[in-house]
């Protein structure tokens, strides 16, 4: 500052002052582009390939949410889901993945809306369109995830771009193995996220995910039956209790009962109050290694909004595949080379190469 009392005019000092005011406002951005980035994915991997690519995503996914809010969730949802099972290479949309379309009956066969799959494939069709087949479908996963938290009220992020659709289909073993289960405490989630290099911090703003949407009875009801977890709210858990009367109803209840459809901090101050649903959120507050963080994020929403962004990022390239590596697809449930339509696709091609001859 010191350099500019020599110029002490008005308006060089308002210039100054809306300078400050703009790196301000900026903060949170020079927060997430500290993320690194992994090999391979860019801010602007199609900024040439397909220029309308964010913009297709954000203009469908308003349209869906004005009908139907709670399709935000389910999309934040898959994103979280195949990331964590082998990468997020789009496995988890395959059909014959253990939690894809086709096989809802392997756990965690609650959790994945049908819709956000459709709805997926049905960017997929837009985009490709517009851009040919040159957008996979697991940066489509990672953009609608994004405008999910966005358009629900949520920060603004860039998601680092170039993800390749994996090869490789999700067993039911590692679906089981590498999504925390609700009923999980603090330790088993700190122990299991470190293997992904994501630390305290990070869980628990991860966790914040749970600012939108529903679960299930039978994913909370070892909390009431046969005895009551005792780090429950008790008006909370006798509402519960009448949402549930049975340990199997199959009935569902909001995730964040401050404002279940609105993204924000109001997920932990539920926690301090007592009101988390799942065991793996509400002893977040209980413990005492992330009791501090969850308190900062129900003080501090901006805080809170600038964690989940750093950590969403660092989710968001989990063991990607960049470059030659997996492929395109052109349906987000089959591999190319299952799919029967390229296929004869080809051989129509082919044949009409042949006739030339
Ligand atoms: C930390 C470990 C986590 C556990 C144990 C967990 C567990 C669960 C469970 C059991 C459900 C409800 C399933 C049902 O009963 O229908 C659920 C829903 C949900 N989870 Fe998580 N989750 C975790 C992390 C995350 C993360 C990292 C995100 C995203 C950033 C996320 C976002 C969501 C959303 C949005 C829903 C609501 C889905 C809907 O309404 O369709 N979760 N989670
Ligand atoms: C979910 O999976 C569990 C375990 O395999 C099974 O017992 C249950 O019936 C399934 N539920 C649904 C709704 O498919
Ligand atoms: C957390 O859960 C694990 C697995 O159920 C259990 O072994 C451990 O004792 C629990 N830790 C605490 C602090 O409750
Ligand atoms: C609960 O399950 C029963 C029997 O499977 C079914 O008839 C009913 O429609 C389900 N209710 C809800 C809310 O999904
Ligand atoms: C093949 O094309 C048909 C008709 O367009 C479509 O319904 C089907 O889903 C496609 N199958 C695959 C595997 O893309």
């Amino acid at each position: 500052m010191a350099g500019f009392t020599s110029f002490p005019s008005a308006s060089v000092l308002i210039w100054i002052s809306s300078l400050l005011l703009a790196s301000y406002a900026c903060a949170s951005e020079a927060v997430y582009y500290s993320v690194p980035l992994v090999n391979g994915l860019s801010w602007s991997f199609y900024e040439s390939s397909c220029p309308k690519l964010e913009s297709i995503i954000r203009k469908k996914l308003a349209k869906v949410f004005k009908k139907d809010i709670g399709q935000a969730a389910g999309l934040l949802r898959l994103h979280f889901h195949d990331c964590f099972v082998q990468g997020c290479d789009a496995s988890v949309l395959l059909d014959g993945s253990a939690s894809g379309p086709s096989e809802k009956d392997a756990p965690p066969n609650l959790s994945l809306r049908s819709q956000a799959f459709e709805i997926i494939d049905n960017l997929r069709e837009r985009v490709h369109k517009k851009c040919g087949c040159v957008v996979s479908c697991a940066d489509i996963v990672a953009l609608a995830a994004r405008d999910s938290v966005y358009l629900s009220g949520g920060p603004e992020y860039d998601v680092p771009l170039g993800r390749r659709d994996g090869l490789n289909f999700a067993t039911r073993e590692t679906t089981l193995d590498n999504l925390p289960a609700p009923s999980s405490n603090t330790s088993v989630l700190l122990t299991e996220l470190a293997t992904k290099n994501l630390d305290a911090t990070d869980v628990v703003a991860l966790s914040g995910g749970h600012t939108i949407g529903i679960g299930h009875c039978t994913s909370f009801a070892s909390r009431l039956y046969p005895t009551q977890d005792s780090t429950m709210d008790q008006t909370f858990a006798k509402n519960l209790k009448e949402i549930c009367p049975t340990s199997d109803s199959n009935a569902t209840t909001v995730l964040d009962i401050r404002s279940p459809n609105k993204f924000d901090n109001k997920y932990y101050v539920d926690l301090m109050n007592r009101q988390g649903l799942f065991t793996s959120d509400q002893d977040l507050y209980t413990d005492s290694r992330t009791r501090e963080i969850v308190t900062s994020f129900a003080l501090d929403e901006d805080l809170f909004f600038q964690q989940f962004v750093t950590s969403m990022i660092k989710m968001g390239q989990l063991t990607v595949l960049t470059g030659g590596e997996g492929e395109i697809r052109a349906n987000c449930f089959v591999r190319n080379s299952d799919n029967v339509n390229l296929t004869s696709a080809v051989e129509e091609e082919d044949q009409e190469a042949h006739s030339e001859l």
